[in-house]
């Protein structure tokens, strides 16, 4: 892990420096009702979680050309595009041209194979904006974050979160608002991680071909039901009720891809493993239940009491790489 370096030099500005922590999704976000502004099909519940950030640096000035480190490399494509649109969006709102200075240092241990780019566009959206000179409210920074990467504008807040699907087309109301704080309810995440590789197809690739599935429709028709009985197993710190539909929600995400033409498969043989062991623990009264997002690692929700059994047996599955446990974490703050 490196450290980020102060970069003033030339720039006009001081840096702001942010941090954010990526979040796993109970009820999950897989489609989009706006590509362009990336406005999601429907709601999605997450819970954020401590130990897995990223910190984003800024500052603007007099410089040529904008620069743009990522844990200490100079940014490629498509990365580097990427990151500049979101400045771009920065920019436009703040009314500045200046030239930016960016850097991203992730804190996610290298080979977890867990998608970093909520806690990377959380930590920007704050970072950048404070370093334009912008002072945005919560709600405006996860409007914000959302642009750079949907899951993002979960990633502002800490604990269990709801991102509101909006219905207003320029997206002003698609924001992520706190549940519960992190400290309001202690469970835990058992992070199996399958493989470290990138996955092979994107979340927006994947969300473009599960919206061509027959079973698209069915997905989006449930998703209100998902979230409120979600909603109402959080208020009631219920882990089953939670644990049953956040497995639901799972299974149906991938399902819709399954159906979908060419097939979308995020799993490896080891991921249905893990999942088999997870129930079959839960048969004998250790009770977890199963998440998997756009690739092949299982996420076990779990009271902390089980944790450490959930963890030996999944690190017992041939092909499981490294097993983290993980408590709920903070929403996005300064470090600098
Ligand atoms: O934020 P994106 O574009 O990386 O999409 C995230 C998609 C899932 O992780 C599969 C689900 C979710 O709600 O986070």
């Amino acid at each position: 892990m490196k450290g980020l370096e102060p970069h003033r030099s030339t720039m006009l500005g001081a840096a702001t420096t942010a941090r954010a922590n990526v979040n796993v999704a109970l009820i999950k976000y897989w489609g989009k009702r706006d590509a362009a502004l990336n406005l999601p099909a429907t709601g999605s519940i997450s819970l954020t979680l401590d130990g897995l950030w990223v910190e984003a640096s800024c500052a603007f000035g007099a410089g040529s050309n904008d620069d743009c480190l990522i844990d200490g490399r100079p940014a490629v494509e498509p990365d580097r595009g990427r990151l500049l649109r979101f400045v771009d969006l920065v920019r436009a709102e703040a009314g500045i041209e200046a030239k930016a200075a960016v850097r991203t240092t992730s804190g996610v241990p290298n080979g977890v194979g867990l998608a970093s780019s909520a806690a990377a566009f959380a930590s920007l959206a704050l970072a950048t904006s404070r370093a334009a000179g912008l002072r945005l409210e919560a709600p405006a920074l996860s409007a914000l974050a959302r642009r750079g990467s949907g899951s993002a504008a979960r990633s502002i807040f800490g604990g269990f979160v709801e991102w509101h699907r909006g219905a207003r087309p320029d997206g002003l109301d698609s924001i992520a608002e706190p549940l519960l704080a992190p400290s309001d309810w202690d469970v835990r995440v058992v992070v199996a991680v399958v493989s470290s590789a990138r996955k092979p197809v994107s979340s927006r690739d994947g969300m473009k071909r599960a919206a061509a599935s027959p079973l698209y429709p069915a997905w989006v028709d449930a998703a209100e039901r998902d979230l409120t009985i979600a909603r109402g197993a959080i208020a009631a710190r219920d882990l089953e009720a939670l644990g049953l539909v956040a497995e639901h929600s799972a299974f149906k995400m991938h399902a819709v891809g399954l159906a979908a033409r060419p097939p979308l498969l995020y799993w490896l043989a080891a991921t249905i493993e893990c999942v088999h062991r997870v129930w079959a623990l839960r048969e004998e009264g250790t009770r977890g239940w199963v998440t998997i997002d756009a690739g092949p690692q299982v996420k076990v929700l779990c009271d902390p009491a089980d944790a450490h059994r959930i963890a030996a047996a999944l690190a017992d599955v041939p092909g499981v790489e490294r097993v983290l446990t993980c408590t709920p974490g903070a929403g996005v703050e300064v470090r600098a």
